[in-house]
């Protein structure tokens, strides 16, 4: 047996929704409040599985971690002692590896599974090794385990071929107690990497220039603890934006930086779609008619690829040909292959999908092939005509806070069930 997430499909959805504290920020920063020496308040934390592991990872390593309120934890490192990380929860996500940064930078020692996450074809972690290597460690990997280990770790400059979002913050935990000065080039900007600097500076850290190319780190002694709120998540915002933009009679998006989202707003509004954007929210009633897009994912503040598949299925609504081109990872289309199941016309080439609409779409039997795919088969089942069973839930479930309870309110009619295998 498996739980499957059932979607019965066409339902006008009307009413307001709150945004959660961004997953890939949180991810980065419970891994970073070990570098304190006392207690770190974080607020906003999203209710995902990932927190879960990460937070199972935490108590393995002796750290306190307090659960004050749903949304509201305290992460106490002052007992923490630095243990190997050999339990499978390191092999449940990606973000794992924050804990390289982190425990290096602390310690000058970790010994660690290799990470694990969503497979969207290749992911090598070279960048962030290298990183580490400059700052003076010496990296092994034995046996699905990764050693890295330093007697000091100093200061100096390090140049990304790719601006990677987890090379990027890796570098800066791993940075902060070093000798002297660090200075990332080609740096990733993406939001989440300026809310762990910002997390990491309020600690006592002295990071400058994150959100920009060129990052600085001047090394410190000592850090403390300290009250962080997490940025909201630009994807789960993004992904009701879309889910508005195909279903909603009218809805209203709260708790979201609308500038983080101007890449995708500019596209929908290219496809005619009709919304106010506010200070913190956005407002979005469903169009009868569409137009095709072109769209290239590039890092931040380009169009964000974990967007790319939600928003494919708006594309089967859409008059004419859209195609989406993923420069950032070119294997993330199996959405595509689930989406013709029900109807789509959608052909994928390397990196790359043409999407002819418009296309009815009918309830069928899919699969959450990842988080984001995920995402992208609510968005279809929530538009189609009938049900649509979707396995593999716990992939939705390591991203999306509460979002059955979020698409209930808002009219949805979504359910869960145990499955024959
Ligand atoms: N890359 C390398 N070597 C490295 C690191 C990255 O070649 O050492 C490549 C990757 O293979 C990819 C590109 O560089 O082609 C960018 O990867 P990046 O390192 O930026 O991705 P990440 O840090 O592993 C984060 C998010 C992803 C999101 C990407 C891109 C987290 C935990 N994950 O991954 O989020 O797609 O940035 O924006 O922050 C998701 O939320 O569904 C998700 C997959």
């Amino acid at each position: 047996m498996h739980e499957v997430m059932k979607i019965e499909g066409g339902h006008l959805l009307e009413g307001e929704v709150t945004i959660s504290g961004a997953k890939n920020a949180t991810v980065a920063l419970i891994p970073a409040a070990v570098l304190a020496n006392g207690p770190v308040t974080i607020v906003g934390i999203p209710q995902i599985a990932d927190v879960k592991s990460l937070s199972k990872i935490l108590r393995i390593l002796n750290v306190d971690v307090i659960e004050v309120a749903k949304d509201h934890i305290i992460i106490d490192p002052s007992r923490m002692e630095n243990v190997d990380l050999n339990d499978d929860s390191v092999t449940k996500l990606r973000a794992s590896y924050y804990f390289m940064g982190a425990l290096l930078g602390k310690y000058g020692y970790v010994r660690m599974k290799m990470p694990g996450g969503c497979y969207l074809g290749p992911r090598p972690i070279d960048l962030h090794l290298k990183g580490f290597e400059s700052l003076g460690a010496k990296v092994s990997y034995e046996k699905g385990c990764y050693t890295l280990k330093a007697d000091k770790l100093i200061g100096t400059k390090i140049f990304l071929d790719i601006q990677s979002v987890g090379a990027t913050i890796n570098i800066m935990m791993a940075a902060v107690y070093a000798e002297g000065r660090t200075t990332i080039e080609n740096a990733a900007k993406e939001p989440e990497i300026i809310d762990v600097a910002t997390l990491l500076n309020k600690m006592g850290a002295r990071i400058r220039g994150a959100g920009t190319n060129v990052i600085t780190i001047d090394g410190v002694r000592s850090l403390s603890g300290c009250f962080h709120e997490i940025i909201p998540d630009r994807i789960e915002a993004g992904t009701f934006i879309i889910i508005a933009a195909a279903m909603a009679k009218k809805m209203a998006i709260y708790n979201i930086i609308p500038q983080h989202l101007d890449a995708l707003l500019s596209k929908l509004r290219d496809m005619g779609v009709k919304m106010k954007v506010g200070v913190d929210y956005v407002e979005i009633e469903r169009s009868e008619k569409l137009k095709g897009v072109d769209v290239i994912t590039r890092p931040y503040p380009g169009f964000a690829t974990d967007l790319q598949q939600p928003l494919t299925v708006l594309m089967t609504a859409a008059e004419g040909e859209s195609t989406v081109v993923d420069t950032i990872y070119a294997e993330r289309f199996k959405h595509c292959l689930e989406l013709n199941k029900m109807g789509a016309d959608i052909e994928v080439y390397s990196g790359r999908a043409i999407i002819k609409g418009p296309t009815p779409l009918d309830g069928a039997k899919v699969s959450a092939t990842d988080l984001r795919c995920g995402a992208a088969m609510v968005v279809a089942g929530l538009m189609a005509d009938g049900v649509t069973e979707i396995s593999n839930v716990y992939h939705i479930d390591r991203g999306y806070s509460e979002i059955d309870k979020k698409l209930k309110d808002l009219g949805a009619v979504i359910w869960r069930e145990m499955a024959e295998d």
